[in-house]
């Protein structure tokens, strides 16, 4: 039988490079960091109220008691979404407006704050894409032990269960734990982030109570969803660049790689802890005490995606030229434990006032070496985006060409990962609205959509009608601001 003459598509040059029928157009956004009325609704302290309040631990003292104030402003936000063309929004339920001591039986008016969000956004249109853990830890977990507690990943199936129960009937793509590496190694090691703990040996205990927290969430969406719901997970997988082709180097990054990366994914995808992260961190941890009989099948329960978060990439090496960033990145203790003779260099070229190096290919990398590693599994990008130190112009404007480049680039990248073969799903920019930036505060902003905070007014920026542009036409638009 004569095979089919192999059809080769025009590469039509003319046209913007398109996404696939389907494809995600998304914003994101977080509890903590967007919500505000943090003590309206009987909601519970999270970690973060704690944190924000300690003297010294963000920027100007800010907290997320007001943040962007989307708790009542949801309804003018949809709206915005909508403006902007967004297919889904990826928004996360804060832990303790659910359950205010992380215990117990859910409160109804908080699970009533997200019925009535996801009612606004299906009325829009917009898929809800929810995620149960963004960071913000009941106060009362964190007393009993927080993450490097075993019961914390019991508390946390329970929680999810509840909260599948309230919105799985509008709520089809849910998302279990939100970069579990910054709530293990900045919460308990470097001690940047909430609860500001600095001690290794918790740190990898959390990331291990992390790993089984979304194995209890699976089973717990799994047991309460209907079978065509989608579970993902997002983890910030560091893109690691050794400095130079040096044993050492690579060396340096296989380290940064076991206890950035592998802690996560050798779990969750490819049945359990490596070898090599075992033998660096032995020191601290008895992984054979730590991991208990049933761990490895809950964490390892199938996903339907994979959500990746992106920013840029780390450049790394074994010895310390003068222009190396100190091995502990941000403060005075080390977010990674077995590694801390590894040193971070500043990439080359553009950075973003965050001073992340500005690098595309980085994302282009991340996708393929993914999907390859990972194959038949789809992947969705839950955040990329971009901090500039954004000025509204004298008659209420905001010009933000960089982002615009940023996301054009990043977008064009991802283009070119799924023409090389990667599955992706969608696209989810981080961040809809500038909002509470962590341990910055409110002096980063990353939103497509700028909030003037002493009055809580929202402009869009230019990066918004860009996006917008590009989401309608589900092509990737030119670079150009209008
Ligand atoms: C990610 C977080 C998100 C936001 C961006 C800038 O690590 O998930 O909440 O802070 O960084």
């Amino acid at each position: 039988m004569g095979a089919l003459p192999h059809i080769t598509p025009v590469d039509r040059t003319d046209l913007p490079p398109a996404f696939p029928p389907g494809f995600r157009w998304g914003a994101a956004t977080a509890a903590y960091q967007v919500e505000g009325a943090v003590r309206e609704g009987g909601r519970g302290p999270s970690i973060w109220d704690t944190f924000s309040r300690t003297p010294g631990k963000v920027t100007g003292g800010d907290t997320g008691d007001v943040a962007t104030d989307h708790y009542h402003r949801f309804r003018e936000d949809v709206a915005l979404m909508r403006e902007l063309g967004l297919t889904s929004y990826r928004f996360s339920i804060s832990w303790p407006r659910v359950q205010p001591t992380g215990r117990g039986p859910a409160l109804e008016q908080g699970l009533d704050f997200y019925r009535r969000l996801t009612d606004e956004l299906l009325a829009a249109g917009i898929e809800p894409v929810a995620t149960l853990y963004h960071w913000d830890l009941p106060q009362e977990l964190e007393d009993l032990g927080g993450w490097p507690a075993r019961s914390t990943a019991e508390r946390f199936g329970e929680y999810a269960q509840l909260v599948a129960q309230a919105l799985g009937d509008r709520v089809a793509l849910w998302g279990t734990l939100n970069e579990p590496w910054c709530s293990a190694f900045l919460g308990y090691g470097s001690g940047v982030h909430a609860p500001g703990r600095t001690d290794p040996a918790a740190a990898l205990r959390a990331a291990h109570h992390l790993n089984l927290a979304h194995g209890r969430g699976v089973a717990a969406l799994r047991a309460s969803l209907p079978s065509t719901a989608l579970v993902t997970i997002s983890l910030n997988l560091h893109q690691i660049r050794p400095l130079t082709d040096s044993e050492a180097d690579r060396e340096a990054a296989r380290r940064i790689d076991a206890v950035g990366n592998r802690i996560f994914t050798g779990p969750l995808l490819h049945g359990g802890y490596p070898d090599d992260l075992r033998a660096d961190t032995a020191h601290l941890v008895d992984w054979e005490r730590l991991v208990r009989p049933g761990d490895a099948a809950a964490i390892g329960a199938p996903i339907d995606l994979l959500g990746l978060n992106y920013y840029t990439p780390a450049l790394v090496s074994a010895s310390a030229p003068a222009a190396a960033r100190p091995a502990h990145g941000l403060g005075d203790h080390s977010p990674w434990p077995g590694a801390e003779r590894v040193f971070f260099h500043q990439p080359p070229g553009r950075a973003t006032a965050m001073g992340w190096a500005i690098d595309p290919s980085g994302l282009y990398d991340l996708l393929t070496e993914t999907a390859r590693a990972n194959p038949g599994l789809p992947l969705l990008i839950t955040e990329n985006g971009a901090a500039f130190e954004d000025v509204p112009t004298p008659s209420g404007e905001v010009h933000d060409p960089e982002r615009i480049a940023y996301l054009h680039g990043h977008l064009a990248a991802v283009h070119r990962a799924m023409a090389d073969g990667a599955d992706v799903r969608g696209y989810f920019l981080w961040s809809l609205l500038d909002n509470f930036e962590w341990s910055y505060g409110y002096g980063k902003r990353f939103g497509a959509v700028y909030v003037d905070y002493a009055t809580q007014c929202r402009i869009p920026k230019a990066s918004a009608a860009w996006y917008a542009g590009t989401a309608r036409s589900n092509a990737l638009q030119p670079p150009v601001s209008n």
